[in-house]
């Protein structure tokens, strides 16, 4: 269903599911009735740019994280980003961590406005993606580690 409501070249969702199957992550998608409005992928195996990995050993990245253009301002990014600090406390993991690329100030001030603090750390990242007409991109991108830390005691009380 999600693939035939949001059409995305090049094999991206079925990527997502492929490793929320082998249980290295969970795929979260919101919905509106029968409508994907966005989506985010938790990794469990942690952050994956080296550095990050290396400062913050013990965080779950999420990454991924996209609401479509029609959808965006309306709160489903903050709600996605609160989903998968749920699924991480449930599952004991209590620091999450995301990498905004440099040139992101919004989604930058929407994690830090959600208590992401920034670390220091930056990772450098390259990726293909096939653009809505078929053509591949080649990005490098260099992204700032921030991290937020969980409140076990929250989980608990719940
Ligand atoms: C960043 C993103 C996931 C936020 O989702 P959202 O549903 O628009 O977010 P919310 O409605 O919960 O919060 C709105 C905040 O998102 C941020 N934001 C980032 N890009 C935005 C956009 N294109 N439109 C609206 N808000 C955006 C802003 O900080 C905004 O807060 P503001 O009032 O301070 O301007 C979404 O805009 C998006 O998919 N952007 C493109 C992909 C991306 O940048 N992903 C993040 C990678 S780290």
């Amino acid at each position: 269903m999600l693939c035939s409501r949001w059409r995305t070249p090049g094999g991206v969702p079925e990527a997502h599911h492929a490793r929320q199957r082998d249980g290295q992550a969970t795929y979260l998608v919101a919905w509106q009735d029968q409508e994907p409005l966005g989506s985010g992928v938790l990794q469990w195996g942690g952050c994956i740019g080296s550095n990050a990995r290396t400062a913050y050993p013990e965080a779950v990245e999420l990454n991924h994280l996209q609401v479509r253009d029609q959808y965006r301002g309306q709160g489903v990014g903050s709600a996605l980003i609160a989903a998968a600090e749920d699924r991480a406390s449930q599952a004991g993991r209590y620091q999450i961590a995301v990498g905004v690329a440099e040139d992101n100030p919004d989604a930058e001030r929407l994690y830090r406005r959600l208590g992401y603090c920034p670390t220091g750390a930056i990772d450098v990242s390259q990726y293909d993606w096939i653009t809505p007409e078929g053509a591949v991109r080649h990005e490098t991108e260099r992204d700032h580690l921030l991290v937020k830390d969980l409140d076990p005691t929250l989980e608990r009380a719940r």
